[in-house]
């Protein structure tokens, strides 16, 4: 059988600058994460996503390369990794890298060197033209941020393609040169024990704008994934690409192709209806989205998140409903919104602490069809820290106790890489691991206990599943199968208790285990079996093998 090992996995992702500092300086490293693989390890994550830890100017949080075969030197060095890739492995947990190949750091060789000599091969490693293309303003990323996606360089005469800041100059994806060099970054960190990528604007690269034809794509762009793909698999057999793809429905079956192409997806479609249906209180979005979503094959997996690292984009959801979300979860647009699409807060103070909700939202992500993926401090309910640009505020240092700096780091605070949140509801002082630990009703202990029972009941991240049908709108209700095991998950979005019923007609004649108490509810009625669930209460229930 194959070993599909990310399709039980709980991805944790790391930001390593932020995470843990080892040495004091103030700003976190591999030392520093080493240090914590016990934790990671307590709470039964099986899979640590990096984000970028490459030398960089550091201009976006780190996707802004200039070197891909090496460690921020803040960070640590190349033999750090490697400690820490070992003891990673030594504690049963997998590595995923960053590749962020669409575009490099103004600062890469590559692109200094184009400059200074437009007659060298690098030259032809980005994209240039030396007329003012038409479309300078078009397919802008960052909204307010951001003037155009091309720009003048007089030493050389030309402007340069740019999907996102000006100092990420695109790279030229259809010259096979820079395909060897990437096959070459990719063959590196697989040498080092990583088990696959987070493949960064995956819809960008994919562009395949040529330097002499700049507005046709040169090719069928998705042939490019089979190559990333086949070079992948040659490498490491079991290794994977996980895609930053935001995409509506119908786009997406193209970036798995039967299996073929990339092995994950995050779920943004999934996301941002879950984001409306919690606003809402009631399960249709989220019934509808997950409806609406492609089937994948075996081998295609989805990657759902609650938040990630960015702002929480619900770039595919209209005004109305976006006005929606913001009423409920971000009001002041002032502070809260950023480029015209997307909430710049941590989850936690979205819903106001309110900890049965936030064990309802988590309860969600781990059971809904496909791979959970945790962002640092999310176990912990972590807060934000709103007087930070751009998308820092939900990117403040991880909270590790009520020392200084929140256990973070041993430097003065005024040398931390970003503040550690001090003040408030959400202060290290209270939100931190050691306190949760030590509370036997904290979000923490509850996720470690959800994170356990998730993985042992493989059947939600394998299965083949439905959404059931249900006669309450605030219940979301869906079914998974794998071999010969069922599993169901219900959840009421909505403050409010209910009676909801459910339609469970091929279960009929068996009876229901609730997998946290591991008490027998009741056997299945049958045309439809009611339930009754307190306000943001969730259940999951095996579905026992023999008569009730
Ligand atoms: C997506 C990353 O998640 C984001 O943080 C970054 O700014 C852009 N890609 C550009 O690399």
């Amino acid at each position: 059988m194959l070993d599909l090992w990310y399709k039980n996995a709980v991805i944790y992702c790391v930001d390593v600058e932020t995470y843990m500092d080892g040495n004091g300086d103030g700003v976190g490293d591999f030392l520093g994460l080493n240090q914590r693989l016990d934790y990671l390890s307590g709470l039964g994550i099986t899979c640590i996503w990096l984000m970028p830890f490459y030398p960089s100017p550091n201009k976006d949080n780190g996707y802004d390369v200039m070197d891909y075969y090496s460690v921020d030197p803040r960070l640590g060095s190349l033999g750090d990794f490697v400690e820490f890739a070992r003891q990673a492995a030594e504690h049963g947990i997998r590595i995923l890298v960053d590749l962020v190949v669409n575009h490099t750091s103004d600062q890469h060789p590559w692109f200094q060197t184009a400059l200074k000599d437009p007659e060298s091969k690098y030259w032809n490693y980005y994209l240039w033209s030396k007329q003012e293309p038409e479309d300078v303003e078009e397919g802008i990323i960052f909204p307010g941020r951001q003037d155009s996606t091309w720009t003048y360089q007089p030493e050389v005469d030309a402007y340069y393609a740019h999907r996102f800041y000006d100092h990420q100059a695109d790279l030229n994806i259809t010259n096979p040169q820079v395909r060897e060099e990437i096959q070459k970054i990719m063959g590196f960190w697989l040498e080092l024990g990583v088990s696959g990528f987070r493949i960064d604007a995956a819809p960008h690269l994919i562009e395949l704008r040529q330097a002499d034809n700049l507005f046709e794509p040169a090719d069928d762009p998705f042939l490019y994934i089979d190559e990333l793909r086949d070079f992948l698999s040659w490498r490491r057999g079991d290794a994977i690409l996980l895609a930053e793809v935001n995409e509506t429905p119908e786009e997406l079956p193209q970036y798995f192709d039967d299996g073929d192409r990339m092995q994950m997806l995050f779920n943004f479609w999934g996301n941002q209806h879950l984001l409306l249906a919690l606003a809402r209180e009631d399960a249709t979005p989220l019934k509808q989205a997950f409806d609406e979503l492609p089937p994948v094959s075996t081998i295609g997996q989805w990657a759902n998140f609650v938040r990630n690292h960015d702002e929480l984009t619900l770039d595919k959801l209209s005004d109305d409903q976006q006005n929606e979300i913001a009423a409920a979860f971000a009001p002041d647009r002032e502070t809260m919104w950023i480029f015209d699409r997307g909430i710049r807060r941590r989850f936690a103070p979205m819903l106001d602490g309110d900890l049965q909700r936030l064990k309802l939202t988590y309860s969600l992500l781990l059971t809904l069809p496909g791979t959970p993926v945790i962002n640092y401090g999310e176990e912990l309910g972590m807060g934000d820290d709103l007087t930070l640009d751009e998308r820092q505020p939900a990117r403040t240092p991880m909270q590790w106790s009520a020392a200084p700096n929140g256990g973070f780091s041993t430097a003065p605070a005024d040398q931390l890489v970003l503040p550690v949140i001090s003040e408030g509801d959400y202060s290290y002082k209270q939100v931190n691991v050691t306190a949760q630990q030590c509370d036997p009703h904290s979000l923490l202990n509850w996720m470690e206990r959800a994170v356990r029972l998730r993985k042992e009941y493989p059947a939600f991240g394998w299965g083949q599943w439905q959404t059931l049908q249900t006669d309450h709108p605030s219940v979301f209700a869906h079914r998974c199968e794998w071999q010969g095991r069922v599993v169901i998950a219900v959840h009421n979005l909505s403050r409010a208790d209910c009676k909801a019923t459910l339609v469970l007609a091929e279960d009929a004649g068996r009876c229901l285990v609730d997998l946290f108490t591991g008490k027998r509810v009741e056997a299945i009625e049958q045309p439809s079996h009611p339930m009754h669930l307190a306000g943001y209460d969730y259940r999951w229930l095996q579905v026992s093998q023999g008569a009730g």
